[in-house]
């Protein structure tokens, strides 16, 4: 992250604030996320909308907003007027019924993230553009077996996610558990970024940041910089963590309290799993149930490094690196007051399938690269002549063109390899993936993720199992920026 100057600061409104009482001041003037913001507000969560017999209806606009970000005011795009748009909670077996609305200057759509559900049609699918002043509606009808868990929506259109993503267009969506878990608290917790320029709105993105993926100055939790959430000794929480930045990794840990990870991407672990930091790639969510104890606990994101366009363009780009810098304070836990009652015990989960177990079909490669397209003798910074071109098996994205045809109800053995220096956290709508290899290295347990890192000169290999829907979905990389300059790919079961 950038230094800000005492402009910028200025702006935030940071400067000369103080530091309130709220929580121990000491812990606001750590670094990260608008440096002496004293932050504290408590924790605020989007409006929920909850399925009935079986049915869920609601109208999304998608529009130009006017919201508090910290102590100032930002010209954002949300979803209904809100940072982030509402939460949607449904069951499995449940209909999903959106009428979408685009109030903006650009076309849209609408993606369920990580939802299993047709891609068809009206349904999940991506190739649907909604012109500015235009709707259209979305059925998503979830099967009577979809795994619970936390999930989220966003724009899909291509050309324009990174960009309305990183406005504010997102939202969450979780699928209740068959056999509930007991906590005290639930809470969704949807974090972002973006960066404002000194009168509000979004800053301007250039070409190199396109390149590396951009990444906001401030991040955010369900739209607040550094809420405070509080508790009582001895509670049990659960908290659903969606990363819907751009291009963002969140390094996450959380110290001083009992954190066990009940849930990655989808479904929900057998045995939840002691941890002290998980990484979040963009796109990915994680379910964390936290044990709480007496004291203040600061959610830090530390920075992941993500690679590099170092050797890529000449001499133009050394010493460009993605940007890291300090950790960055999401939110503030402060637990006291006296202890609660025991929730009782966690009951343990359906084991997982496992697709070493069965048959694969077919076996194929994708390869996600970067490469200079263009003359770069007319140099960089120009908007002109040299372009990074971000492909997969040596092609940007077609709309139009099918790239890889699977049979449905099969299950098949990809290897992502990744030829260029950067990470690519690779996405497959509709179904989710086990990765069985992840580098040279065998991956014992069965782990079923929809975003997968795919690091820098590396690979993994995942088993997919084409279950339940025929149609033409993509495959892509979820740095936001990467998807749009064509490192997308068409993917039909038939
Ligand atoms: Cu969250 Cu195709 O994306
Ligand atoms: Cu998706
Ligand atoms: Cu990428």
């Amino acid at each position: 992250m950038r230094p800000l100057t005492r402009r910028q600061l200025l702006a935030l409104g940071a400067v000369g604030a103080g530091a309130t009482a709220a929580g121990g001041a000491g812990l606001w003037l750590t670094t990260g996320n608008g440096p002496g913001y004293t932050g504290g507000k408590d924790l605020a969560e989007p409006q929920v909308l909850a399925s009935r017999d079986g049915v869920l209806e609601l109208d999304l606009t998608a529009a130009p907003a006017r919201v508090r970000v910290g102590e100032r005011e930002a010209s954002v795009q949300a979803f209904n007027g809100s940072l982030p748009g509402p939460t949607l909670r449904a069951r499995a077996g449940d209909t999903i019924r959106v009428t979408m609305r685009n109030g903006l200057q650009a076309p849209t759509n609408l993606h369920v993230h990580g939802l299993h559900v047709s891609p068809q049609g009206n349904s999940d699918n991506p190739f649907v553009s909604i012109d500015p002043g235009g709707s259209f509606d979305y059925e998503f009808a979830l099967p009577g077996d979809h795994p619970p868990g936390t999930y989220w929506y966003h724009p899909h259109r291509h050309g324009h996610v990174a960009g309305q993503v990183a406005a504010g267009l997102y939202g969450a969506i979780v699928v209740e558990d068959s056999d509930p878990v007991p906590v005290t608290r639930d809470r969704v917790l949807v974090v972002s970024d973006l960066s404002l320029d000194a009168s509000g709105n979004l800053a301007e993105v250039d070409q190199m940041q396109q390149m590396m993926g951009r990444e906001g100055e401030l991040v955010l939790v369900n739209g607040q910089l550094r809420p405070q959430l509080r508790a009582a000794p001895g509670e049990r929480e659960r908290w659903r963590l969606i990363n819907a930045c751009p291009s963002r990794y969140l390094r996450l840990g959380l110290e001083g309290q009992g954190v066990r990870l009940l849930s990655r991407d989808l479904g929900r672990l057998p045995i939840p799993e002691d941890v002290t930091e998980v990484v979040l790639a963009p796109g990915n969510r994680i379910e964390l149930l936290v044990e709480t104890r007496q004291g203040a606990s600061a959610l830090t994101a530390a920075p992941v490094d993500r690679g590099n366009m170092n050797g890529m363009m000449g001499g133009a780009m050394r010493g460009a690196n993605v940007p890291g810098g300090d950790p960055v304070e999401l939110l503030t836990l402060a637990v006291s007051g006296s202890a609660d009652a025991d929730p009782g015990p966690v009951p343990e989960g359906r084991p997982l399938r496992d697709l070493r177990n069965e048959p694969v079909i077919a076996a194929r490669t994708l390869d996600f690269a970067m490469g200079m397209n263009g003359n770069m003798g007319r140099g960089m910074g120009n908007g002109q002549g040299a372009r990074m071109a971000f492909t997969i098996n040596g092609r940007e994205f077609d709309p139009e063109r099918l790239d890889e045809s699977v049979a449905a109800g099969t299950v098949e053995e990809w290897i992502l390899t990744n030829s260029s220096p950067m990470d690519h956290p690779i996405h497959l709508h509709v179904w989710p993936m086990q990765i069985v290899q992840d580098g040279d290295r065998d991956v014992t347990e069965p782990k079923w993720q929809d975003v997968v890192n795919v690091p820098a000169r590396s690979k993994v290999k995942v088993r997919v199992a084409f279950d339940d829907f025929a149609g033409r979905t993509v495959i892509h990389c979820h740095i936001l920026d990467h998807e749009d300059q064509g490192m997308m790919a068409t993917v039909q079961a038939r």
